[in-house]
């Protein structure tokens, strides 16, 4: 990722973007930016590829079919949507859902990083292929590394990143349902380690 790229638009009390207009393309394709949702200081920051319609038009990751695949597989192991944040790689969404350039990620990367250092989680969990490669900063084959764990360095502080699949490649091939719930069992016993589900109160 890009050092500090997103340092004018960040809003620290906000932990999120505000007014950003680094990527022409998407300031036009974009209905509002979607920062990341959930706790400031949460123990699990899921990170996905881009907001699709329906976040553009909520303001909110995940909020569409794939973010039904992710409160199920949540809930599933225990946990629920408000336990535990839910970001992007870029915040705007591309025109007709293209997948993000390396410009965009790049641009926006810096916000990444900063969320991630504001949050602090326990781990850090990238779903499908664009989040684990911009995160890592090498290639990652998803499938056959959904549930592994590997560290990053960030100005000089470390963090956890476990692998996963991402909830839409569930839809089209449900043979990734396996890996997705492999992974979220393991995302679930970090947060366990500071008991962070609110699932029992409901
Ligand atoms: N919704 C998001 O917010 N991100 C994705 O990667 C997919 C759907």
């Amino acid at each position: 990722m890009t050092e500090d790229a997103g340092a004018d638009c960040w809003r620290t009390e906000r932990v999120g973007v505000v007014g950003c207009e680094r990527c022409p393309e998407l300031v036009d394709s974009r209905s509002q930016i979607v920062n990341g949702v959930g706790p400031d200081d949460a123990d699990l920051l899921f990170v996905g590829e881009a907001p699709g319609a329906n976040e553009d038009e909520q303001g909110e990751p995940f909020v569409g079919r794939s973010g039904d695949v992710l409160d199920d597989g949540l809930r599933d192991v225990g946990l629920a949507r408000q336990d535990v944040r839910i970001t992007n790689c870029v915040r705007c969404r591309p025109p007709e859902n293209r997948d993000p350039t390396s410009e965009e990620l790049d641009s926006c990367g810096g916000y990444l990083d900063r969320e991630i250092a504001a949050v602090d989680p326990a781990v850090i969990v990238t779903l499908g292929k664009v989040p684990g490669e911009l995160v890592l900063d090498r290639s990652v084959a998803v499938t056959s590394e959904a549930g592994d764990i590997d560290e990053i360095e960030i100005d000089g502080q470390r963090w956890q990143v476990l692998v996963c699949v991402h909830p839409a490649a569930t839809l089209y091939d449900p043979g990734q349902q396996t890996a997705f719930d492999e992974a979220l069992q393991v995302a679930a016993e970090y947060a366990g380690e500071s008991g962070q589900s609110t699932l029992g109160e409901f």
